[in-house]
């Protein structure tokens, strides 16, 4: 049986929180659809965050109502939404969420810029949230943001992103995304920050979060998974980036891991055929190609092998 890696997908959340096109409820559905029918099981979907601070997300209720009424929620084995603070945490909890995502920076000044608090209050904040929700029953991943370097401080010492990690997870915190916020992780510096959390906590716990910035992404990816990580986001196309934190580009791209991780021996449950319709529907959505660099390549396998077909049927005709 090969080793399994899991993708989470974090387009609809990560990818449209930063876009100049608003995408409405339905598209985002029929993304939604076609990620599931692709193998994706795993899904951040939205973010209850202040709808003046991100209009692109600001039907966040309504969306989870709708992919649970249309019976797409339900097909996943996790459906999350991002909550910053109680009360974004309180509004997902009335439309139903059972998994949330928190976000901490490690470092101080991202915190300011991107939920208003300093470090110290954020990650109190965490803690309470996390207790909350686990006495709700709902499950919690925390973000570790800018884990390999701010756009405001520089650097991320790989100690306090371990120590954060081990205060949360004994809040009660089930899952910790690190997260290269803003790529500026190399991947000489990944054994250094994810073999310490490994060893610690193990693979069920550990989720690695790249951005693609500086066209690294999937080696951070591979580089991690020497490490032993096994959980990855990734966004369809490569959408993506933080509207606070300056320099931020797209995820790495979902096509473009589960190519790496498929082509390597691992099961991702994706099929990459049905991902280059996904892409289609991403560019009708945004009027945008994608940003992933293995579509391309794909399209042209997917067009040799359906001529072989056609001849071969020809033939036998
Ligand atoms: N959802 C909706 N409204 C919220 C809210 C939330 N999660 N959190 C606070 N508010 C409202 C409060 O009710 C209050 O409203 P009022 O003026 O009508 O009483 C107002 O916002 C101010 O509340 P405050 O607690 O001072 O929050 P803030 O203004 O410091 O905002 C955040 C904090 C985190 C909600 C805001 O900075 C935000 O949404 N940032 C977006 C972060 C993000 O999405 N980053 C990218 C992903 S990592
Ligand atoms: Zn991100």
């Amino acid at each position: 049986m090969p080793e399994k890696i899991r993708i989470t997908e974090v387009g609809l959340r990560d990818g449209l929180q930063n876009q100049p096109v608003a995408v409405p409820v339905e598209g985002k559905l029929a993304l939604l659809e076609q990620l599931i029918e692709a193998g994706v099981r795993h899904v951040e979907l939205t973010s209850f965050v202040r709808p003046d601070a991100v209009p692109q997300l600001a039907d966040a209720a309504q969306l989870v109502d709708a992919a649970m009424q249309r019976g797409l929620a339900s097909r996943l084995d996790d459906c999350m939404a991002l909550v910053p603070n109680m009360k974004g945490y309180e509004r997902a909890h009335a439309a139903g969420v059972k998994s949330v995502a928190l976000v901490l920076a490690v470092s101080e000044t991202l915190n300011v810029k991107n939920i208003n608090m300093t470090l110290d209050q954020a990650s109190g904040i965490c803690e309470t949230v996390t207790r909350r929700a686990a006495d709700d029953g709902v499950r919690v991943r925390v973000y570790l943001a800018a884990a390999m370097g701010c756009p405001f401080d520089g650097p991320s010492p790989p100690a306090r992103v371990q120590a954060l990690a081990a205060r949360m997870i004994d809040a009660g915190a089930d899952r910790i995304a690190v997260a290269d916020t803003i790529g500026a992780g190399h991947p000489q510096d990944v054994p250094a920050l994810f073999e310490p959390l490994m060893r610690a906590h193990g693979q069920a716990r550990i989720a690695a979060h790249f951005h693609d910035t500086r066209g690294l992404g999937s080696a951070l990816a591979w580089q991690a998974a020497l490490c032993g990580v096994r959980q990855f986001d990734a966004s369809i196309g490569g959408l993506g980036g933080c509207p606070f934190a300056p320099g931020a580009s797209g995820n790495v791209a979902t096509e473009d891991l589960a190519f790496l991780f498929e082509h390597a021996g691992f099961a991702t449950g994706i099929d990459l055929d049905r991902l280059l319709d996904v892409l289609d529907t991403v560019e009708a959505l945004l009027g945008r190609r994608h940003q992933g660099r293995v579509a391309a390549w794909l399209a042209n396998q997917r067009t040799k092998r359906r001529a072989q077909a056609a001849q071969i049927n020809a033939l036998s005709s």
